[in-house]
């Protein structure tokens, strides 16, 4: 199974096209080298996961996001490493709970090695990103620390379920946002901050990341029941086995008419019904649904966007909202 490649945006400009090179060629050398340690295992361990690749999205958020004030800043090319190793720790830690084989197209760690060493090698990377943020000072820190908290609570809610009598497509759709929607929210924001750009571009690129990043959690749940494992680089179905109701399920349940559909996915589905459960899902009015609920928020986005500065990476900022909703499907 092949990893899915890096975000390759069709950026006209050419400075910003160099620039853009320059920072994610820095942020790949310095993201290895902060996990490099004098014990080879917990080297080999924590370049599993970059080696077999990723897409670099929120790398490249950052990099965009710092073309509002000044890209060559010394804090911008740490900070998107910082985000990147907090996003690595964080997948190395959602394999072993959501129990999933494969990752970036090659065996998660827990696959590899076993869960004791895939829950310790993503606190390694918590740690090594805590190193590289306390150069950055105490608002970057307290920044991701925030992030930090909302992207574990939404693992949490997401575990747990809506509360009786809550809204189950309100609850999902806030658990997305707090699990993905924050660090990628964060990612626009360190970029702006490390580059010095105005606050109100700030908030407003915060604002359209965190939009954006509700979009891409949507658009992984699409991918994981409509893609094959080439494309994504994990296993299809991974949500229906977990039991984890994402949008498109939701969605298929909240119809009335008793279905097969409905009956396989009232809970988790077992493995000899997955298959039977995907293609009917695919079949099903649900994922048109919940890809419009996708391009709302890149819509939101959109609108965000278009009132920052009139530079080259507004431009690409708006190709990558055009990205996401294409991956999708
Ligand atoms: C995977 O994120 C987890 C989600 C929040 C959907 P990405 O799709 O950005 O994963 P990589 O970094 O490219 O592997
Ligand atoms: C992962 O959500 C979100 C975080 C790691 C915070 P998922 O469980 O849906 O992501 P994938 O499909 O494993 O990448
Ligand atoms: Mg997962
Ligand atoms: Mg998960």
């Amino acid at each position: 199974m092949s990893a899915p490649p890096v975000v390759d945006l069709p950026i006209e400009d050419e400075r910003l096209a160099q620039d853009v090179a320059t920072g994610l060629a820095a942020v790949e050398k310095l993201l290895r080298s902060s996990v490099e340690s004098e014990d080879a295992f917990v080297t080999e361990a924590s370049k599993h996961l970059i080696e077999a690749g990723g897409k670099r999205f929120r790398t490249l958020m950052v990099l965009l996001a710092a073309q509002f004030g000044d890209p060559s800043a010394p804090g911008v090319v740490p900070g998107a490493v910082v985000i990147e190793l907090t996003h690595l720790g964080s997948l190395y830690h959602d394999d072993v709970m959501d129990e999933a084989p494969v990752r970036r197209g090659s065996p998660s760690a827990n696959a590899r090695w076993d869960n004791t060493v895939a829950i310790l090698t993503g606190d390694y990377l918590f740690a090594q990103a805590s190193d590289l943020l306390a150069d950055l000072g105490p608002e970057l820190i307290r920044i991701q620390a925030q992030t930090f908290s909302r992207l574990v609570q939404g693992q949490i809610r997401e575990t747990v379920g809506p509360r009786d009598g809550e809204d189950p497509i309100g609850h999902y759709l806030s658990v997305l946002a707090d699990k993905t929607g924050s660090l990628i929210a964060a990612s626009g924001r360190f970029g702006a901050l490390l580059s010095g750009a105005p606050a109100d571009v700030e908030e407003r690129l915060s604002r359209a990341c965190e939009a954006i990043g509700v979009a891409w959690q949507l658009g992984d749940d699409l991918l994981d029941v409509a893609s094959s494992g080439a494309q994504s680089g994990k296993t299809p179905g991974t949500d229906l086995r977990e039991g984890i109701k994402t949008l498109p399920v939701l969605y298929a349940l909240a119809s009335e008419e008793p279905s097969r559909l409905r009956e396989l996915l009232a809970g988790p589905v077992a493995e000899e019904d997955v298959e039977e459960a995907l293609t009917l899902l695919r079949a099903d009015p649900a994922m048109a649904q919940a890809r419009a609920e996708l391009e709302s928020w890149v819509d939101r986005a959109r609108t965000d966007i278009s009132g920052l500065p009139d530079i080259p990476a507004r431009s690409a900022f708006l190709a990558l909202c055009d990205y996401v909703v294409q991956r999708s499907g």
